[in-house]
């Protein structure tokens, strides 16, 4: 696939070289409290990186500094389902470079892709109910609330509630308009 870019922010595949910099921000205490899987070693990491399906879109999130690239985070569309043209989006980024918007630029690179390259009709997220940084950013994208998954995941000794967003093709061509 191409590179995606926006003013500050480059999305490209996730390669060998960058897993060392997902692995460490997946054991980061505030990513971990949100994240649905569990912490994995380097070796679960390689098998996940090997085993990434063609039809996956798992991107490095690098921000574009003056000499070079540095590496922020991940995003991706995931299960994407050609019959029924439909994905689902996940993203990660570092604590020290949260709050400066990136993470709403590289999301709407990533939905203008989904939806008017590879033709999708609607992209979905699921989140812990109380990840708050999620559920506002997912509905400032103009996604909708569509349902409330109750005990739906089961983390850190408990059943946690997690919300179900979508965001349909012709709902983000709106708001681009
Ligand atoms: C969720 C996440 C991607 C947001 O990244 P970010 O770059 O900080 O987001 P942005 O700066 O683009 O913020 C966009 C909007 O998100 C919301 N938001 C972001 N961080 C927030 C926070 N700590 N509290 C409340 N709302 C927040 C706000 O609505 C914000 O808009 P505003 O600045 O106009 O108020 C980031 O916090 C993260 O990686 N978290 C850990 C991993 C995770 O939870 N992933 C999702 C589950 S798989």
């Amino acid at each position: 696939m191409r590179i995606l870019e926006s003013e500050r922010i480059l999305l490209k595949p996730i390669e060998l070289e960058d897993l060392n910099f997902l692995l460490n921000l997946r054991w980061e205490q505030e990513v971990m409290n949100y994240l649905i899987h569990d912490p994995i070693s380097y070796k679960n990491q390689l098998d996940w990186f090997n085993n990434i399906k063609k039809t996956d879109v798992a991107l490095s999130v690098f921000l574009k500094e003056e000499n070079e690239l540095k590496i922020i985070g991940t995003i991706g569309l995931y299960e994407i389902n050609a019959r029924h043209q439909r994905a689902i989006w996940r993203i990660r980024l570092d604590p020290s470079q949260q709050g400066k918007g990136y993470a709403t630029e590289a999301i709407n690179l990533l939905l203008d892709y989904g939806f008017n390259t590879l033709n999708l009709n609607k992209i979905i997220s699921d989140s812990f109910a109380n990840n708050i940084a999620i559920v506002n950013l997912t509905l400032k994208l103009g996604f909708k609330q569509e349902g409330l998954l109750v005990n739906h995941y089961f983390h850190k000794g408990e059943f946690r509630d997690a919300i179900q967003f979508g965001l349909l093709r012709k709902d983000f061509n709106c708001t681009k308009k």
